[in-house]
């Protein structure tokens, strides 16, 4: 399996994603500047590896911060969340992770600085392996909703390379391939960025899974005439309402799927779950560079001067969702009692195992 990005002594290693399918070139940050930087510029790109790059980032900025007093240190981990917050607004897995590592730097404010640092560096270490563990529970979750063998559409990335190893939707098809399913992957080529044909394309292909990329506007001829059972996607922020914000065309799919009586689901770590973000409305889309738009692996496509739109997101209302797979377990609708509902649930077995 594909290393999306590691921790390593020289800083955070990410295999560049903007280089994929014909280049595996990785980098390194050698600073949580360069690891914002490689967020924005997607160099590492997907909603759970986002969060877990950032939490690294804060680890190695508090690492090689020259402060001499928790004092002085809490002013630097402010500056290095603010700047890591800045990258991207819309996967929520980034803000959660900047929370959770403020949360554990705020208990270790008796600690020494050295105990700061390492415990910092070690939470990093824990959502990375956390976010494995998750996506394979996932998997095996969702893997029954998968069909005994045919087609199964996917949009944008949500596999090993958005997240730290297996993925949540590419981790759904994995489970349902390993536990003996017949799955015909195919993976919308997702303009402007491409994730679909340059990134699920390659590491399905690596794994061996049998996948077809087609370009965006195939996907309805592709429902129409029988080629999808199933349509899996992940999400970058699901709301308390069960709607979910998804790579630019989920809706598309969504709309269409419905339409052709195909099951639509959704496959997600907790880490994406908003409870405080009451529906689709209320969540931020990112907006990028018209380049993206108007360029093509560097040669213009478009007349100079055009004007152009470039949401890198869409809202998917709850009412095209036939469930949201977590590894807390499977939502379906209505989703405002069976979201808290998980919630409600995994704070009973944490207390419960804590005991
Ligand atoms: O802009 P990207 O490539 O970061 O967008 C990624 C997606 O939309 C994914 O589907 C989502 O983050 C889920 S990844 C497990």
């Amino acid at each position: 399996m594909v290393k999306t990005l590691e921790w390593t002594e020289g800083g955070v290693r990410l295999i560049d994603q903007t280089r994929l399918p014909t280049e595996e070139i990785y980098v390194t940050c050698r600073n949580y500047g360069e690891v914002a930087t490689a967020i924005r510029d997607m160099i590492v790109r997907g909603a759970p590896a986002i969060g877990v790059a950032a939490a690294m980032g804060i680890a190695l900025g508090v690492r090689d911060s020259k402060a001499k007093n928790y004092h002085e240190l809490q002013a630097e981990f402010d500056e290095i969340c603010r700047t890591l917050a800045a990258t991207r607004p819309t996967a929520v897995n980034l803000f959660w992770a900047i929370q959770r590592m403020r949360e554990r730097f705020e208990q270790l404010a008796s600690g020494s600085l050295e105990e700061i640092k390492r415990a910092l560096i070690q939470e990093s270490q824990e959502m990375y392996a956390a976010d494995i563990a998750a996506c394979q529970t996932m998997g095996r979750n969702g893997a029954v909703l998968m069909p005994a063998a045919g087609g199964v559409l996917t949009h944008c990335n949500a596999g090993a390379l958005a997240t730290c190893g297996y993925g949540t939707a590419l981790g759904v098809i994995r489970a349902a391939v390993e536990a003996g399913k017949k799955i015909h992957v195919f993976a919308d080529e997702t303009r402007p960025f491409l994730q679909g044909s340059r990134l699920t394309a390659w590491e399905l292909t690596k794994d061996g899974i049998p996948t077809t990329v087609i370009s965006d506007n195939m996907a309805g001829a592709m429902m129409r005439i029988g080629k999808i059972d199933a349509v899996v996607v992940g999400a970058d922020r699901i709301a308390a309402n069960g709607d979910v914000a998804n790579k630019i065309g989920t809706y598309m799919v969504a709309v269409l799927a419905k339409e052709h009586g195909i099951p639509f689901y959704v496959a997600a770590p907790w880490s994406t779950v908003d409870l405080a973000t009451l529906d689709g409305d209320h969540i931020p889309i990112e907006q990028r560079s018209s380049r993206e738009v108007t360029h093509l692996a560097g040669k213009q496509i478009t007349p100079d001067g055009i004007r152009v739109e470039n949401p890198a997101f869409d809202v998917t209302p709850h009412r095209y969702i036939a469930a949201i797979i977590t590894e807390r377990g499977i939502a379906k609708a209505p989703y405002s009692e069976s979201l808290p509902a998980l919630a409600v649930e995994a704070e009973l077995q944490t207390t419960s195992a804590n005991r």
